[in-house]
Order: structure tokens, then C-alpha cells, then sequence
């Protein structure tokens, strides 16, 4: 009989897969549902990308394994990257390591580091892989959770009663999915010092401080940063590349290598051209955000009419691809409310429940659609209400 491994107790087809062959299953009765569920933006990148890409792979001389620690072109271009939008001086060679997107370096990061029943704090609310990998490593979630009530940033207070000296990494995310808090410098620089003080690996996922945020922050901009975190970012949603799989890795030389030592056994390196054409897109100026921004602001307002035909309440002051909001009251959570949603008005909204306990009176919005598509699920929404 075959039989899967143990480490794969516990860990449940993603939610997303289920769904959308639940939504596929209703398309094809002819019910043509409106996917409002998942962050894959639906825009393109800059030309100069596709351009850098269709020119490069039309050499002879890019096909070829490339190195493991990725082209200098792109390590120099995540460099000046961070350089120039955080303030962050990182060293090209040692303290950078491209990633084929940041989904794989929470894989690589658990692996590297966890042992057997290594307690690991993540979020609830939070992107469901930080537990996934953690568990698929050999650890043990030690959920922290988050509330409206404290901004969702961690209380650090109840941190300290979750024993944090027997805590070997903790997983940290803002502007954070999928409430689109906000962080701050005075946050990043309590969770240095709370790493410091316990010896915990601080792990900081940075995917979306580009989107609608002017001023995007770095984990790496708190003061001793580089000696207990480590960052993951992301081309997927600032340059509208999630399909390409780039990202990338940033800390100490130690952390890069101990995480090298670990990733060259599971890869050969990214194709070159797209190396390359990653390298131009981190080279793009303000014009590139400022048009992206002004389109994901727009789409905003009516994804904000649409909860607010719901009755869910929800802050304005959101960041990142989602909107998140407060379920009314007369449902028992996100998901009944995401259910009714979806078989009475053909529209599928995410359940915030998916992200944790602490998110099951919420819902999550993408705004990856066009307006046309916002409208057409607020005009169903309030149709299936009259
Ligand atoms: C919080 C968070 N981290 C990481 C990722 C993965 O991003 P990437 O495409 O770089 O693997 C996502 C994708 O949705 C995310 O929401």
C-alpha cells in the first residue's frame, strides 16, 4: 500500500483549490460566478519588462543552469531597490538572495531552520502558509493573535506569557495580509528588540508595501535588524508579476548561507532572461506606483460599495490588494456570509475564517478585477437583497 509521508498530517488541500473547483462545478451548471477571491493581479507589467524578456530569450547564450545565489544583475537591481524605496543598504554578494517568488523562501526558511516540535509564533489572522510550512518543517504553530482593537499589530505583553524563550522563529507580515494594516518604524523596532531579547529568528514577509501605501517600510530599517530578521519581498504584486515567480530573500551573510545551503538542493536557479527582465522592472520610478496605485484606489471605492451594500463595516484607512471588512451581525461568520453570497448572488467573496479563528467575522476582497466586474457584483448583490 502506498502511503503518504507523516509530515503530511494535518495538512489540508489549500482552501483557494478547493473553492475554485466548487466555483468550476457552478460555472459549468451556467451560473457564471464573479471571483472576488484571490490577490493575482490582472494587470500586466511595465512593456520595458516584456520587452528586457522577449529580447533576452532570443539569445542564444541565456539558456543554460544559472548560478544558485542568481545573475549580480538582479542581486545589484534588489540592492538599489532597497536602497532607494527603504533606505536599506544591503550588500549585493552576501546579504541577498533571489527567490523564485517569496512563497518558496517561507518553505526554505522553515527548513533551514526548524527542528522537530520547534515552536514557531505566526499570525491569526495570516497568510495560511506560515502554518502550512511550518508544520511541513517539523514545528509547532504557536498562533499570536491579532485584533482591530490593537491595530492588529502583535500584543507584546501577551507574547511574553507564550514563553518566548522556548520560541525559535516567529513569522511577521505588513503591511499585513489580509487585514492591510499598516506597519510602523516604532512597531519594527519592538519586534528587533523582542527577537533580540529571546534569541528568536524574526521572519518578515513584505509583499505588498507598495500598494496603496506612499510610504513603504522595511523590517531592515529598524536599528539591528540584519542580527535577528531576516526579509522576504516580492515581485508578484508591486510589479504585477506574480505568474513569473521572482523574489527574494534579504539578511546577514550567514542567514543567506545557511538558507543557500538548504535552497541549492532544491533548485538550479531562475531562467536568465527573467532574471533580467526582473532587474528592469526594479528600476522603475514613482510613475510606475503612482499609475498603479491611482487604478487599485479607484477600483477600492467600489469594492467599498459592494461591503457596504453587504452592511459589513470596515476602515478606510486599508492597505495592500484587499479590502477586509466586519461581517453584519445575523451571521454566524465569513463563511455563511461568503456562501449566501455566492449561491444567491454569484459572486464569491473569501471567508475570512481561512486565515485563522480570529478572522471568522470577517470578509476578504480582492481588487484584482476591473471596475466593470466591482460594479457588476455590487449590482447582483443588491439585486439578491431586494
Ligand atoms: C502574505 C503573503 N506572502 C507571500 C505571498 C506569496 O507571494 P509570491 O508570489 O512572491 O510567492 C502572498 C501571496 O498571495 C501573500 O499574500
Amino acid at each position: 500500500m502506498i502511503t503518504t509521508a507523516d509530515r503530511l498530517e494535518g495538512i489540508h488541500e489549500y482552501y483557494f483549490s478547493q473553492k475554485l473547483r466548487e466555483i468550476d462545478a457552478l460555472n459549468q451548471q451556467g451560473k457564471d460566478i464573479l471571483n472576488l477571491g484571490i490577490g493575482s493581479p490582472d494587470l500586466p507589467p511595465h512593456p520595458d519588462v516584456i520587452r528586457v524578456l522577449q529580447e533576452e530569450s532570443a539569445k542564444s547564450t541565456v539558456h543554460a543552469y544559472q548560478g544558485y545565489k542568481g545573475s549580480p544583475v538582479l542581486r545589484n537591481a534588489i540592492r538599489d531597490w532597497y536602497a532607494r524605496w527603504y533606505g536599506v543598504t544591503l550588500n549585493s554578494d552576501s546579504e541577498i538572495l533571489p527567490l523564485i517568488g517569496s512563497k518558496e523562501g517561507i518553505m526554505h526558511l522553515c527548513m533551514t531552520y526548524l527542528n522537530p516540535g520547534d515552536r514557531v509564533l505566526v499570525p491569526n489572522p495570516g497568510y495560511p502558509t506560515y502554518r502550512s510550512a511550518v508544520t511541513l518543517a517539523g514545528g509547532q504553530c504557536v498562533d499570536y493573535t491579532l485584533s482591530a482593537g490593537t491595530d492588529w499589530e502583535p500584543d507584546f505583553d501577551a507574547l511574553e506569557q507564550l514563553d518566548p524563550a522556548s520560541i525559535k522563529m516567529m513569522w511577521v507580515n505588513y503591511t499585513h495580509m489580509p487585514t492591510g494594516q499598516l506597519p510602523s518604524i516604532a512597531l519594527f523596532d519592538r519586534l528587533v528588540a523582542f527577537g533580540k531579547k529571546h534569541g528568536i529568528l524574526i521572519c518578515h514577509d513584505n509583499p505588498y508595501s507598495f500598494i496603496l501605501n506612499k510610504q513603504p517600510l522595511s523590517l531592515l530599517q529598524a536599528e539591528g535588524a540584519m542580527e535577528t530578521a531576516v526579509e522576504l519581498n516580492s515581485l508578484s504584486k508591486s510589479h504585477n508579476m506574480a505568474g513569473w515567480r521572482v523574489g527574494m530573500l534579504c539578511g546577514a551573510k550567514q542567514r543567506i548561507d545557511e538558507v543557500l545551503r538548504f535552497k541549492s538542493n532544491m533548485d538550479s536557479g531562475m531562467f536568465l532572461p527573467l532574471q533580467l527582465a526582473a532587474a528592469t522592472a526594479l528600476g522603475l520610478g514613482p510613475d510606475w506606483f503612482n499609475e498603479l496605485n491611482k487604478i487599485y484606489a479607484e477600483r477600492r471605492e467600489h469594492v467599498f460599495a459592494l461591503l457596504e451594500a453587504l452592511g459589513c463595516e470596515f476602515s478606510r484607512e486599508q492597505s495592500g490588494l484587499f479590502a477586509w471588512a466586519r461581517i453584519p451581525a445575523g451571521y454566524k461568520d465569513g463563511f455563511a456570509l461568503s456562501d449566501e453570497v455566492l449561491h444567491h448572488a454569484c459572486v464569491f467573496l473569501t471567508p475570512g475564517g481561512i486565515f485563522g479563528s480570529a478572522g471568522e467575522q470577517y470578509v476578504r476582497v480582492s481588487l484584482c478585477g476591473s471596475i466593470e466586474k466591482f460594479r457588476e457584483a455590487a449590482r447582483r448583490i443588491q439585486n439578491s437583497r431586494k
